[in-house]
């Protein structure tokens, strides 16, 4: 009986992780320098990636200044939680031909992570 309530709390408590995953944003800072040559955080400045200040809520391939491909460009994505994770998660998987070199974050915490960082930082 014991066991079987062991293997239920774990099932809960596994469930909901995956439901409400709450991402560490200093665990994601770390997760951070794996964008930084790429990435920066101020508004408007552009290096081999777009800025991502303001990145949740606007559209893929719409960073001010910053020559996207069309396949960015083209997506019909809208940067949220979801679209962003499922991106970092499979670049080349989840946008066809866009021309981010990076081949994505294989461990679900450093995702969940990298949320919390963007999050604290972009908005
Ligand atoms: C080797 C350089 C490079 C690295 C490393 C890199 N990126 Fe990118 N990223 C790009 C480029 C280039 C684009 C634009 C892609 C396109 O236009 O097809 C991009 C696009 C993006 C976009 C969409 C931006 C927009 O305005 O639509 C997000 C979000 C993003 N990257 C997040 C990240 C995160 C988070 C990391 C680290 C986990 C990362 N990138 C690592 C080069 C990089």
């Amino acid at each position: 009986m014991k066991k079987l309530i062991v293997a239920t709390a774990l099932a809960l408590t596994l469930g909901m992780g995956a439901a409400q995953a709450e991402g560490d944003a200093t665990a994601g800072a770390k997760v951070y320098k794996k964008c930084k040559v790429c990435h920066a955080l101020e508004p408007g400045k552009n290096k081999v990636g777009p800025s991502l200040h303001g990145i949740f809520g606007r559209a893929a391939g719409a960073a001010d200044g910053f020559r996207f491909s069309k396949a960015m460009k083209g997506s019909g994505i809208t940067w949220d939680e979801e679209t962003i994770a499922a991106y970092l998660k499979d670049p080349r998987g989840y946008i066809p031909k866009n021309k981010m070199a990076f081949p994505g974050l294989k461990k679900q915490a450093d995702v969940d992570n990298i949320i919390a960082y963007l999050k604290q930082e972009t908005m």
